[in-house]
C-alpha cells in the first residue's frame, strides 16, 4: 500500500465512515477530533457504523448464489463478488473485526494527529469558516509528504487551496453516504492541483474500495449532483404542480429506464430535510407561486409531520410495513 497513515479531520456521519473504511482495507487510522465532547459523540458511531458494516457483510452470505446478490451486495467491503464463498466472507468479517479494533485511534491534539500522515481527509461540516479555521491550523503541522483532501459536497476546493499552505498537494475526495455499499470517489482537483498529487489520490481511492470517479476541472456538485439534483428537482416540480403523484412519477422511471428506483423512493433515502434545504437556496424559494415555492411548501408539510424519509420510517412512503 502506497498510503499507510490516514488522518480523518472530523468524526460526523461521512467522517466516521471514511474513517472506517481506511481501517478495513488495512490502514492506520488517527481521527482528529476538536474536544473530548466530540470523541464521546463519534464512538458511538464508531460503533453504530462498524456493526452496520460486518452485518452488511454476513447478509451478503445469504445473497450468494442469489441473481440479485450481484446489484445489492457491500461493493466496498467484498472487492470481487464473482465466485465469492462464505468462508471468504467470515475471513472478512474476522478481519474487519481485529482492524477495526487495532487501526482505529481517536486523538485531539492536533500535531500528534497528523504527526507522519501520508493523507489527511477533512470531512468536518460544511461550514467555509470551520474549515478554514482548521487548515489555518493544521498547515505548519503536516508533514511535507502529507496530502490534503476534502470532502465537500458543496464547495470547491480552489475556495480553500491558499489557507492549507499547500495547495499543489490539495484536492477534493467526494464520498457518497453509505461508502461501504454505494462505493464512489469523486475525485476533483483545482487549477493548482499537482498531477502527479492528483493520481496519487485516484491510487489512494482504489486502494480503500472506492471506485475512483476523476473530474477534469472544478464542478460545483461534481458530477453525481451535477445530474441527480436536477431530476430531483424536475420530479418534485411534476408533484408539486400536481401534475401526477409520487408513486406513478415513480413507476414511470423505473419502467423506463429499468431504474431499481424512482425519484421520490431516492428522495426518502437521501432525506427530506436535505432535500428542503436544497430547494430553499433557490433564488425564488420565497416566491409565492412559482414551482420551487409550492416545492418547498409540500416538503415542510411533510417534514413537520415528522415524515423525512427511510431514517424516520416515513417519507414519500411508508417503510413501517
Ligand atoms: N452526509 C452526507 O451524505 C455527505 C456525503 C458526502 C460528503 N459530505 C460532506 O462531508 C462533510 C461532513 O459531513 P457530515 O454529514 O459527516 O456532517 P456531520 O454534521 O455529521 O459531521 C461534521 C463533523 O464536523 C465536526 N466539526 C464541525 N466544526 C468543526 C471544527 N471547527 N473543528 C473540528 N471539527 C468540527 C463536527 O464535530 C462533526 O463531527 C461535509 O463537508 C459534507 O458536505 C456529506
Amino acid at each position: 500500500m502506497a498510503f499507510n497513515k490516514v488522518v480523518v479531520a472530523g468524526g460526523g456521519v461521512l467522517g466516521t465512515q471514511i474513517g472506517l473504511m481506511c481501517a478495513y482495507t488495512g490502514h492506520d487510522v488517527t481521527f482528529w477530533l476538536r474536544s473530548e465532547g466530540s470523541i464521546g459523540r463519534t464512538q458511538p458511531k464508531i460503533e453504530r457504523y462498524s456493526a452496520l458494516m460486518i452485518e452488511d457483510l454476513e447478509k451478503a452470505k445469504a445473497l450468494i448464489g442469489n441473481p440479485m446478490g450481484a446489484f445489492v451486495y457491500p461493493r466496498g467491503m467484498i472487492k470481487d463478488w464473482n465466485g465469492v464463498t462464505v468462508e471468504q466472507i467470515d475471513e472478512l468479517i474476522a478481519q474487519a473485526k481485529k482492524r477495526f479494533a487495532e487501526n482505529i485511534h481517536l486523538e485531539i491534539d492536533m500535531a500528534k494527529a497528523v504527526e507522519d500522515a501520508d493523507i489527511v481527509i477533512e470531512s468536518m461540516s460544511e461550514d467555509p469558516d470551520a474549515k478554514i479555521g482548521v487548515y489555518t491550523k493544521m498547515k505548519d503541522l503536516l508533514p511535507e509528504k502529507t496530502i490534503l483532501c476534502t470532502n465537500s459536497s458543496t464547495m470547491l476546493p480552489s475556495t480553500f487551496a491558499e489557507y492549507t499552505g499547500r495547495p499543489e498537494k490539495y484536492c477534493a475526495l467526494h464520498f457518497a453516504n453509505t461508502i461501504w455499499k454505494n462505493n464512489t470517489a469523486e475525485i476533483m482537483g483545482h487549477p493548482g492541483t499537482d498531477a502527479d498529487v492528483y493520481n496519487q489520490v485516484v491510487a489512494f481511492a482504489a486502494e480503500i474500495n472506492m471506485v475512483p470517479l476523476k473530474l477534469h476541472k472544478e464542478q460545483p456538485g461534481y458530477i453525481l449532483n451535477s445530474m441527480l439534483v436536477p431530476f430531483l428537482s424536475a420530479a418534485q416540480g411534476l408533484w408539486a404542480n400536481e401534475v401526477s403523484d409520487p408513486e406513478t412519477i415513480d413507476l414511470t422511471w423505473q419502467l423506463a429506464t429499468s431504474a431499481p428506483a424512482g425519484p421520490f423512493k431516492i428522495l426518502d433515502i437521501v432525506g427530506l430535510e436535505t432535500a428542503y434545504n436544497i430547494n430553499q437556496m433557490k433564488p425564488d424559494a420565497a416566491v409565492e407561486g412559482t414551482t420551487t415555492y409550492k416545492i418547498g411548501k409540500l416538503l415542510k408539510e411533510k417534514i413537520d409531520k415528522g415524515e423525512t424519509g427511510v431514517n424516520a420510517g416515513k417519507g414519500f412512503y411508508d417503510y413501517t410495513k
